[in-house]
Formats: C-alpha cells, sequence, structure tokens
C-alpha cells in the first residue's frame, strides 16, 4: 500500500468552499454532482462522469462504464493538440496519454474547474450546469504564455450510450441501429434516441452537442473519431489529421467537435461548450441561440453561485474544529441535498440502473433539507406520501420519472419514517397547515396529510408478531434481516423502537391537525411497546435486535456471532424507550463491544455461520458491508443517543472520528480511498483485512444523519414546535461556539460560551440583552435578525 500524505493530494479551500485536487492519480475518482434538478453530471476530479437528463435509468446521455480497466472512463473530455507538433493533452488530465507539466482541479459547490499547462499553454476549464438551460456547460479558457504564435486543434469529446442503461446492456447489438447523430445547421450534433419500446418516447429528449465557436469539424461516429482498438486515450481522429466530418445513423455514437485556435504570443481565447437537450429540433435551436448570447455563461454561473448562497445561507457556525466547521457549512449540506435528489441512484459505486426513489431513504434525506428549503422538502414528502397505501404501508422504492412499477415488498420500518420529517417540518415552520392538506393514495382515494402519517400507525399496530413486537415484514432498516424472517414469523425489536420515536412525533402532529382524540391511542401504544422492549427486549448488557421465525433472539449473548447490534442500543435511547439505567448500560456496551478507531461497528461479532452455517444471515464477508463494518449511518444515531445521555465527549469522538478527512488521515489516504470531503456509506471494519476502506460514498443516509445528529444534538440547536430550543453536548473542553440561523424568517445570532467546561446544561440566555426562561427562543415575527448569549 502506498502511504503518502493526504494533503499533497488535495486542500480544503474553505473561503471559496471548494476542494482543490493537485494530483489526478487518486485512490478513486472522487466525483461531484453537477445539476440543476433536471440536467445532471457526475464529474471526477479527472474529468470521467456521466451525464443525464432527470433519470440514469432511461436518460443517460452518454456512457460511463462502470466497474471496468481503466478506471472512471468516459467523460466530457477535451484535447489540445499542438498543430505543429501533433503533441495532444487534456486538460482534466485524464484520459491522454500526454500529461500537463501543471495540472490541479477543483470541486465545488455545483461545478468543478481544472487548471492546467503544457509547453506554454494554459488552460483553465470549468463544468457547471446552470439554472437556465438543461445543458452542462463546459468553458475553455486558452492562453498563450510563449513568444510565438500558437496553432492548436481544441477538441471536445464525449461518448454517447444508449439511454436506456439496462437496455444497452441486453439489447445493444440490436438497438445501436436505432440511433443517430446528425449535424444540425445551427453547428450541432444532435442525438437522436429513436429506439423501440422506449419507455416515454414523447418526453424523451434529442441531445445537442454544440459550441459558440465555429467549428472546423465534427465526428458522430465514436469508430470514426476513435478508432479501432484505441480509446480516449488516443483518437484516431486526433493522431490522423483532425475530425473525419462523420455523422451515424445505426452504429457507436459520440460528439466530437473540433476548432482551430490561433493564439498570438500573450493571447487569450475563450470557447463554450453546450451539451443539453431539448423537446425537438426547434428547441435545439432556441436553446442554442440562448447559450451563444454573449452573457450566457457568466450569467448562468453567477446564477449558480447565488443559489448555493442563499441555500447555505440558512446556516452558518464557527467552531473550534475547523473540520467540523467545515463540514456543516459547506460539504454535509451540499451531499445531503445531492441525496435529496438522487436518493442511492447512481454513483461511482451505484450504477443508476434499478433503485428509484426508496421511500424509507428518501424519508431520512428530507430531514436535512429541511432547515434549509421547507418547500422543497414539503414536495418531496407528498411525493412519498402519494407512495403510500389506504392500509398504510408505502412502496419500498418507486420510479417517479421513469414510470416503471414500484418495488411493492412491505418492510417494517419504510412507512413510519415521513412522520419524523413531517414533525421536523413543522418545527421549522411552525405551520401546521400543511397536515391538512389532501395527497392521494397509491391505490386510489385520497386522505390528508395527517391520515397518512395515522394510517401508518395502523399498519404496524395491524402487524404485531406473536411476541407483541411489530413484524419484520421483508425487512427493517436494515436490509439483510429478510434473511431470518423470510417465514413471516419474525418480529423487529428495532422496530419497536422506530415506531416508538415516530409515536412522540404523532402526539404532537396530532394537536398540531386538530386531532387530539388520537393522542391517547399513540400513548397507549408507546406505553405497551416500551415495556416489551425494556423486558423481552432487554438481554442483560444490551437490548436485542429482533425475534427470528424459528423465535430464538437475534442479537443476543447467548450465540457466538452477531450478539449486540449497534442500532438496538442507540435507538432504545433515541426512542425514549430504554429505562434509564439499560439506556447507559446499552451505551457503554456499544462504547466497549463495538467503537474502534474508526467508527463504531454495525454488529459484534460479525457473521460467518450464524444462525445456521447453511443459511447465515449475510453473505457480506466479514467487516464488509452489512456484516461488521462500520456502519457511518448507523453511527449517527450513536452521536444522538450519547448527546441525549449528556455524554458530550463521547458523543463528539464518535461524531468526529467518522469526519471523512479525519479517517482517511487516521486510514491512509490509500486505504480509505473515498472522498474526503463525503460522506461514505461504510468503511470495512476490523474483523477485514482493508479495516477503514470507505465504501459507496456520497449517496448515503450518513449525509441526512451527521447533519441532524450535530446541529441539533451536539449543539443542540433544535426547532421544537414551540420555537428553537438551544441546548448544546459538547466536549467539555470547548470553550463555545457561534451559529447564525434562519429560522422563521429571522436570522438568529447564537454565542454560546462554555463558561464552566461543561458537556450540558445552558445556565442562561439573554436575547439582545434581555434574559429569557428556559432555553427555547420564540418566533420573532417581524424581526430580521436578533443577537442570542448563551452561558453554559
Ligand atoms: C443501505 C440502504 C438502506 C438501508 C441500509 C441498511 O444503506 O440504502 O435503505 O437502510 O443499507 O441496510
Amino acid at each position: 500500500m502506498k502511504s503518502i500524505a493526504p494533503h499533497s493530494y488535495y486542500s480544503f479551500r474553505d473561503a471559496e468552499k471548494e476542494i482543490e485536487f493537485h494530483r489526478h492519480d487518486m485512490p478513486t475518482p472522487w466525483m461531484n454532482y453537477l445539476s440543476n434538478g433536471t440536467f445532471h453530471t457526475m464529474l471526477s476530479h479527472a474529468g470521467g462522469g456521466v451525464a443525464f437528463y432527470k433519470s440514469p435509468q432511461i436518460w443517460r446521455i452518454t456512457r460511463y462504464r462502470f466497474f471496468h480497466l481503466p478506471m472512471d472512463r468516459s467523460g466530457p473530455y477535451m484535447y489540445i493538440q499542438d498543430a505543429d507538433s501533433g503533441t495532444y493533452w487534456c486538460p482534466t488530465n485524464e484520459p491522454a496519454a500526454d500529461k500537463p507539466e501543471t495540472w490541479k482541479s477543483a470541486h465545488g459547490l455545483g461545478y468543478t474547474r481544472f487548471g492546467a499547462k503544457r509547453d506554454g499553454i494554459a488552460a483553465q476549464t470549468l463544468y457547471f450546469v446552470g439554472p437556465y438551460e438543461n445543458s452542462l456547460v463546459w468553458k475553455l479558457t486558452l492562453s498563450n504564455e510563449t513568444p510565438v504564435a500558437k496553432e492548436l486543434n481544441v477538441y471536445a469529446y464525449v461518448e454517447f450510450g444508449m439511454m436506456e442503461f439496462m437496455r444497452e446492456l441486453q439489447w445493444q447489438c440490436y438497438n445501436k441501429h436505432q440511433v443517430s447523430v446528425q449535424y444540425h445547421p445551427s453547428e450541432a450534433l444532435v442525438y437522436r434516441y429513436g429506439v423501440e419500446n422506449q419507455p416515454k418516447p414523447e418526453e424523451t429528449p434529442l441531445v445537442y452537442f454544440a459550441s459558440d465557436t465555429p467549428l472546423s469539424g465534427y465526428d458522430g461516429d465514436r469508430e470514426e473519431f476513435i478508432g479501432s482498438y484505441r480509446s480516449e486515450a488516443n483518437p484516431a481522429a486526433i493522431e490522423e489529421g483532425g475530425c473525419r466530418g462523420s455523422t451515424l445513423m445505426g452504429g457507436d455514437p459520440c460528439g466530437a467537435l473540433q476548432f482551430k485556435v490561433t493564439l498570438q504570443p500573450g493571447e487569450s481565447r475563450t470557447l463554450h461548450i453546450f451539451l443539453g437537450t431539448a423537446r425537438d429540433e426547434a428547441e435545439v435551436e432556441q436553446a442554442l441561440t440562448r447559450s451563444r448570447e454573449a452573457e450566457f455563461v457568466e450569467r448562468s454561473f453567477q446564477g449558480l453561485r447565488s443559489l448555493w448562497e442563499g441555500y447555505l445561507g440558512a446556516w452558518n457556525c464557527r467552531l473550534p474544529d475547523p473540520d467540523a466547521e467545515r463540514m456543516l457549512n459547506i460539504w454535509n449540506p451540499y451531499q445531503a441535498h445531492r441525496n435529496f435528489l438522487f436518493s442511492r441512484n447512481i454513483s461511482f459505486y451505484a450504477t443508476g440502473t434499478f433503485r428509484g426513489v426508496g421511500y424509507r431513504d428518501t424519508s431520512q434525506d428530507i430531514l436535512a433539507v429541511v432547515p434549509f428549503d421547507p418547500e422543497q422538502a414539503l414536495g418531496k414528502l407528498r411525493l412519498l406520501l402519494g407512495q403510500q397505501y389506504r392500509d398504510g404501508h408505502a412502496n419500498h422504492y418507486f420510479f417517479p420519472n421513469e414510470g416503471w412499477e414500484p418495488v411493492t415488498s412491505i418492510h417494517s420500518d419504510d412507512h413510519l419514517w415521513p412522520a419524523l420529517a413531517a414533525w421536523d417540518l413543522l418545527a421549522e415552520t411552525g405551520d401546521a397547515g400543511f397536515l391538512q392538506a389532501e395527497v392521494p393514495y397509491y391505490d386510489g382515494g385520497q386522505g390528508t396529510v395527517y391520515e397518512h402519517l395515522k394510517a401508518a400507525i395502523d399498519f404496524t399496530a395491524s402487524k404485531l408478531g406473536p411476541n407483541g413486537f411489530p413484524l419484520m415484514l421483508r425487512s427493517d432498516w436494515n436490509d439483510q434481516l429478510f434473511r431470518v424472517c423470510r417465514e413471516g414469523r419474525g418480529e423487529s425489536i428495532w422496530t419497536a423502537m422506530q415506531l416508538g420515536w415516530v409515536l412522540l412525533r404523532m402526539v404532537d402532529l396530532a394537536v398540531a391537525a386538530g386531532h387530539p382524540e388520537d393522542v391517547a391511542k399513540y400513548e397507549a401504544m408507546y406505553a405497551q411497546q416500551r415495556d416489551l422492549v425494556n423486558n423481552l427486549g432487554w438481554d442483560g448488557r444490551w437490548f436485542r435486535r429482533a425475534i427470528m421465525d424459528d423465535g430464538r433472539f437475534l442479537g443476543s449473548d447467548v450465540h457466538d456471532e452477531a450478539k449486540i447490534w449497534l442500532n438496538a442500543q442507540t435507538w432504545a435511547v433515541l426512542s425514549g424507550m430504554a429505562d434509564p439505567e439499560k439506556g447507559w448500560q446499552a451505551m457503554d456496551s456499544v462504547h466497549e463491544l463495538l467503537d474502534t478507531e474508526l467508527g463504531i461497528k454495525k454488529i459484534n461479532p460479525s457473521i460467518s455461520t450464524f444462525p445456521d452455517p447453511a443459511d447465515p444471515l449475510t453473505n457480506y464477508n466479514k467487516g464488509t458491508g452489512e456484516n461488521g463494518a462500520v456502519f457511518c449511518h448507523a453511527n449517527t444515531w450513536a452521536i444522538i443517543a450519547e448527546c441525549l445521555l449528556g455524554r458530550g465527549d463521547l458523543a463528539y469522538k464518535y461524531y468526529r472520528q467518522l469526519l471523512p478527512n479525519v479517517a482517511m488521515d487516521k486510514a491512509g489516504l490509500w486505504r480509505y480511498k473515498a472522498e474526503p470531503y463525503v460522506y461514505a456509506s461504510n468503511l470495512f471494519g476490523p474483523e477485514s483485512d482493508k479495516f477503514g476502506l470507505a465504501n459507496v460514498s456520497w449517496l448515503t443516509g450518513t449525509a441526512a444523519w451527521m447533519y441532524v445528529a450535530a446541529t441539533q444534538y451536539i449543539l443542540g440547536i433544535k426547532p421544537v414546535l414551540d420555537g428553537l430550543s438551544v441546548n448544546p453536548c459538547i466536549p467539555s473542553d470547548w470553550e463555545g461556539f457561534t451559529v447564525k440561523r434562519r429560522f422563521r424568517g429571522c436570522e438568529y445570532e447564537i454565542t454560546v460560551r462554555n463558561e464552566s467546561r461543561v458537556c450540558q446544561g445552558v445556565k442562561s440566555i439573554t436575547v439582545d440583552g434581555q434574559p429569557l426562561e428556559g432555553h427555547v427562543l420564540p418566533a420573532y415575527p417581524g424581526r430580521s435578525s436578533v443577537r442570542v448569549d448563551v452561558v453554559m
């Protein structure tokens, strides 16, 4: 394993909200997502990536070869060729074999830029998707830093894929003859996906590839541009005199544009490329007319920047820990918003082929968007509730863009999650009106938002097992548990705890929605499940996880494997169900048996033969994925649980050790591998020989919950029904911190001083100098800002 200090690879530029990369040869592609909500591009630090319109399943515009070698191909590439020598290189560094002499790249919020130089030619490149057109804009500025004039051939290249990725894998040999790339008189290549029986032909866009600079050549046929037994590293057209002017009526499509650029000494030229979608040829022309207007690119980029400025303007903190501060002000909300957009659909790890919007996943993702944009959050909540049936259960995944049938497996947890998001929305806005809004049920009819949430509880109430806990059904939050409940008798003790937290929320929601008559029912159900959790659910040193089909407990000291499960300890505390001494004991067991220096394992010991060597609970190798890995998503709940217990030092240890750059520093860059600016779903655990390898970065519930854990529980700035609660649970050695938070139209400038060096406990609060009773700041309608001083 190479051991090179991470900082020779990258550095954070916090003032610019960027991370800069000094080398292209990272252990994995470090990704960014450029998107305006409709047109998206996932782009790596070295220029590899994939563009898609709305859905990577059915409208994937360019081809990205998942898992294949060479890694991270293809992408929106540019080549710069010296016309005299024929030498060519790429501003993205990859994929040409000849490399720039100096190079760096950077990801920012919604854009990625590259700066490179070779033979006295400097290239500044910017890629982004702006708010005004559905296109990936590439801006290339070339400067001649030599004393002689330079003749350059500049190429822009993309490999078009078939829009339907699964069909491409299966039927490409026939369907490739139903696509075309034509040269359009507006100096554009237009890719048309004409494949029969496509899911939504009327919505399938045309793709245009064009520039605002006159072309000197083009190709639409990949065979012509790349040539046989070659790759993006050495395109034949570039090596053999330029584009061939090919179009394509069947075959392997691509878009290649060629420009002749002459630069006098000291001269700079900028050209713009547009890879975009439009409904028909008339729209292609209109889009290009707009895009070619002089100020268009600048205006779009500024538009993108102000969108993020506005979004992130809801929150800003100054903390004694710069790593946490950066995460909370920049990367964590950014990642969480990408989860909100893409669910678990497409990343370097997820091929974007079969997972639509996950009911459970997206319900959780909403939590980190509520503080920034309650309206968007509510839209998503309603979208989810539209997938719920009248009996209260919900589709597991669904496909709002693709029009495919949903995945209908019934899980014990899915339908319960939205209540948490609904409560957060209520607390954030103070407006209960949305609870009365009608939303259709998936199987017909409609009900108010509150009625949907209530139906979810009723469904669970009607699906209790022989011992009284909720039946596991297909699984609960842990996807692997279907292996021990196939016969339908298994019960989830964890779901009882999830239900517990949800019932506490439902009590408030019932009152807010004008249904106080439901409260007693929720309270009774809570009391009954609480009792079960503390009795049947208690193993002696920790809480049990489930009851398997065969009636035995999962998560018990009597077994040799999978004795203790993280979620059953954390949620016992989160739900308020754990008897106090059991809650402490359970979380002590987490610390003792599950914690490592790189995060908390999900189970211990890992499984190889349990419960039956012929049919173990999971086929994941020890220490990987769902089997004894550090499952970051589940770690977030340990942070919250420790905060609820008031143990700020331990909570912060759990938080800090998973900050991606901190974990990378500890594990080593070539062990950790994934991006140091976004969370991964899991890190291989100590029972793996690759302990510390981060896996499935970007799209993970870790993002939303880390944000919630850090802002609402560690910093303790949490919207509640009657205002903004301030109740930090911080490391005892912190002197204090400050937060600016937008809340119900007013900016709260909160300064916390930890005079007594405690973890928890607010001594006094003043608002604009006036003392306040308790620790809940009221809303201040009509005020634009208030100053809050908190002493601990
Ligand atoms: C993955 C899934 C998520 C599930 C978790 C635990 O992260 O996306 O839905 O809850 O694994 O199994």
